[in-house]
């Protein structure tokens, strides 16, 4: 017999999209609660709860305040939260002493909420640039943002947080050199299991602007960044500083920007298999916040197709700050 001549499309794609179940069954990817990272700002006083204008939603918290939202989070089954400490510009000095400060506020809001919540994954941030008066990430000298002397201080950075109960230390500061110096200093003090999700790709992006606002840096900032974080103009060069922080013992690598960077993420995976992360940052969520109170788009739909994305780029996890508004999603 004859093959029967086809009048008929040969391979109709749409028969696995004609039902909910039959989608369901062939769907590749899914977003889960344990995916998510919670970005929370933490600043001094008491039984402060404080909105940050650009980023609707979002607050600043006194530690008994992160507290509070650690409770929260934790009721609605997310498993991992990341603590930036704001800071007003008087808090800040050319020597950033406060970023190693067992006792500064970003620390005790992580010894805060470890005691409370043992099994919560607790992350850093390892950077100068929340304590120095120029905004930087690293020292700066006659102009200059140095790396071998901003390294020595990102090590005693990371021992306070560690020393404080942290998991996951975060440095997001781009130095040449600062991962192998961290987990050499991690080891010494005998905190072997604390790992380092490093900020591998961190690119110059304009994305970051309201969460300058958000932790107070943005007046204090003078010039770029551009010595240090990466051209959005470069791809291989991720691949470079991800195999660089891998062999100095990073245990996860971070893409930041996120859905800008997709195509980074997916060739980072790629080429390492390792833990690979996506931060889903402030200027990308405050853009979404914008247009759906607008009224131009549909804020949860548009939630969770974005971080959809990032699952099918083949990230492990998503740092965001619409982790409470998804979990309250799942869980409803
Ligand atoms: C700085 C840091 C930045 C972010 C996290 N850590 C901003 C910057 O590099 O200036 C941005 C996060 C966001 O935009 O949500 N160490």
């Amino acid at each position: 017999m004859n093959p029967v001549q086809a009048p008929y499309p040969a391979t109709r794609l749409r028969r696995t999209r004609v039902t909910p179940a039959v989608r369901a069954l062939v769907r590749e990817n899914a977003l889960e609660v344990g995916d998510l990272i919670w970005p929370v700002f933490v600043r001094s006083g008491e039984g402060i709860e404080e909105p940050v204008p650009s980023m609707p939603g979002v607050m600043r918290r006194s530690v008994d305040k992160v507290v509070e939202a650690a409770t929260e989070a934790h009721a609605l089954g997310l498993q991992a939260m990341c603590i930036f400490p704001y800071t007003g510009i008087e808090e800040r000095t050319e020597d950033c002493a406060g970023a190693w400060d067992p006792k500064n506020h970003a620390n005790r809001a992580i010894a805060a909420i470890k005691a409370k919540f043992p099994d919560m994954a607790v992350m850093s941030d390892v950077a100068l640039d929340t304590y120095n008066i120029n905004g930087h990430d690293g020292f700066v000298e006659d102009g200059i943002i140095v790396n071998d002397r901003t390294v020595e201080a990102l090590v005693k950075m990371a021992l306070a947080q560690a020393e404080n109960g942290c998991d996951i230390i975060g440095p997001s500061d781009m130095m040449d050199g600062r991962i192998g110096a961290i987990r050499a200093g991690l080891e010494g003090a005998g905190h072997q299991d604390v790992m380092i999700l490093s900020y591998a790709a961190k690119y110059a992006s304009a994305f970051y602007g309201p969460f300058r606002d958000a932790v107070g840096a943005s007046g204090a900032l003078t010039g770029d960044k551009k010595t240090y974080q990466m051209d959005p103009a470069n791809s291989d060069e991720a691949l470079r500083l991800v195999a660089r922080d891998l062999s100095e013992g990073a245990d996860m690598v971070m893409v930041k920007p996120g859905l800008p960077y997709l195509d980074i993420c997916r060739r980072v995976k790629d080429a390492f298999g390792a833990p690979t992360f996506a931060y889903q940052v402030s200027g990308e969520f405050a853009m979404i916040k914008a247009a759906a109170q607008n009224g131009w788009i549909d804020e949860e739909r548009v939630m969770l197709e974005s971080l959809m994305a990032f699952k099918r780029a083949s990230c492990d996890g998503v740092l965001t700050y619409f982790a409470p508004d998804v979990a309250r999603l799942m869980n409803g």
